[in-house]
């Protein structure tokens, strides 16, 4: 049986010891999943092209864009220990119908969405192979899975990267690395609630929970797919949406 790397004591924190990488940890989403590592005893390294935002105790900063594979590379190989655990969370919108979208709205979405997480892959499956094994949780979003008016962009980005989290799952389970989604639906981070009600109106009318998910219902679902008791579980995609998308 393929050892667990760096495996957490039973009786300790989960990820005592182990040493995480988490994209767009500065804010949002990324910052309740590398806060709720931290918490574990994990070593949080946050790759964000802005500093995290206030009390960020525990966490390690690196100050990078994931589109560019050489500022990658280079973080990932000056980490002294090999990182075991991926999160692909960093992610942008820029919405507009299709007529209506420019090149450059096209590419700089597939381009942060899509291949920066490919980057962060591509990086860290020498180290974690090498370490005995790792998990990898790329966030998705249910409009990579439905579709969704004006986002062409955002929605072909999501849904190349639920097919890289199946071709990743293939090539790298061999070695011991878990690669699995999580698809949120709206999720009340800062930058949702400063949306217009209408908007928040509609999400909440198309799912069949009454509350929408925050961000600490979608980081709890990532350190599940990250710990130990998802051993088993690889190349699938865990929609945290409140019955938004069924
Ligand atoms: P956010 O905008 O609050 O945070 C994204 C973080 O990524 C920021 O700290 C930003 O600086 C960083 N980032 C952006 N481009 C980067 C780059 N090129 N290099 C390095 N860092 C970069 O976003 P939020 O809402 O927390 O979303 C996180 C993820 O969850 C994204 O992938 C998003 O698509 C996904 N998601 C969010 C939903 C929501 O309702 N908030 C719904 C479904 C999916």
């Amino acid at each position: 049986m393929q050892s667990e790397p760096q495996t957490g004591r039973a009786d300790g924190p989960a990820f005592q010891g182990r040493v995480a990488i988490v994209t767009g940890g500065a804010r949002g989403i990324g910052r309740a999943i590398a806060d709720a590592l931290a918490g574990q005893g994990a070593e949080v390294h946050v790759f964000d092209r802005d500093a995290p935002e206030e009390s960020a105790s525990g966490l390690v900063p690196h100050t990078l864009d994931i589109r560019d594979s050489a500022q990658v590379a280079e973080a990932v190989g000056g980490l002294t220990r090999p990182p075991t655990l991926l999160v692909n969370n960093a992610g942008i919108t820029r919405d507009r119908s299709i007529a209506r979208m420019s090149d450059e709205e096209w590419e700089t979405v597939l381009a942060v969405n899509l291949t920066g997480a490919f980057n962060l892959i591509r990086a860290v499956a020498a180290p974690m192979t090498q370490a005995g094994g790792g998990r990898i949780v790329n966030m998705a979003s249910i409009n990579g899975l439905r579709g969704k008016f004006g986002q062409a962009n955002y929605a072909a980005s999501k849904g190349g990267l639920i097919a890289l989290t199946k071709t990743a799952a293939r090539e790298l389970g061999p070695k011991g690395v878990t690669v699995n989604a999580i698809a949120p639906g709206m999720v009340m981070t800062d930058m949702v609630r400063a949306l217009p009600q209408e908007v928040r109106d509609r999400a909440a009318a198309e799912s069949v929970l009454p509350a929408l998910p925050e961000v600490d219902d979608v980081a709890a679902a990532a350190l599940f797919l990250l710990s130990d008791a998802a051993r088993c579980i690889t190349g699938q995609v865990l929609q945290v949406d409140s019955g938004q998308y069924i």
